[in-house]
């Protein structure tokens, strides 16, 4: 079945079975390796990205999900690292394997996109299903919110 979606802003066509997970459909047939696979399950957060702006997680979501729909990975999420949280993450050195990291940064984007000032307990609130093995929350915190002009430390 062909499945039409924006991609990063640029039209794709799929043929594709509709029920493949998206994040098949990205890594594997798309090539975008940004989005990465931690638990196949909705549990970790590792494979976030958006649909019509809002964050999904893409190990459960069918493909078919994004018929027509506009899809942002990590790879689109700017054309050159000028998203004030790529420049957060790196001007405070955040991930550290950085294996759950670009899904981290599409959950915050999504936040950021709908509350451009977030409460901490609302930033708690959103990143609180994205883990981090090698427990780097706490700058994850402090990027988000200097992204957003927030006092941070
Ligand atoms: S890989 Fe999708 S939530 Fe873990
Ligand atoms: S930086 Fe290693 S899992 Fe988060």
């Amino acid at each position: 079945m062909s499945i039409h979606l924006k991609l990063n802003g640029t039209e794709r066509e799929l043929e594709v079975d509709p029920e493949m997970p998206l994040l098949w459909a990205l890594r594997d047939v798309l090539g975008l390796t940004g989005t990465k696979y931690g638990c196949g399950q909705a549990l970790c957060g590792a494979c976030v990205v958006h649909l019509d702006g809002e964050a999904v997680r893409a190990c459960v979501t069918p493909v078919s999900r994004a018929e027509g729909r506009h899809v942002t990975t990590i790879e689109g999420l700017s054309a050159d690292g000028s998203h004030p949280l790529q420049k957060a993450w790196v001007e405070l050195a955040v991930p550290q394997c950085g294996f759950c990291q670009s899904g981290q940064i599409m959950t915050a984007a999504a936040l950021l996109a709908k509350k451009p000032q977030p409460s901490d307990s609302e930033i708690d609130r959103s990143m609180s299903g994205n883990l981090c093995r090698c427990g780097t929350y706490t700058r994850i915190r402090c990027a988000i919110k200097k992204a957003a002009g927030l006092p941070h430390e």
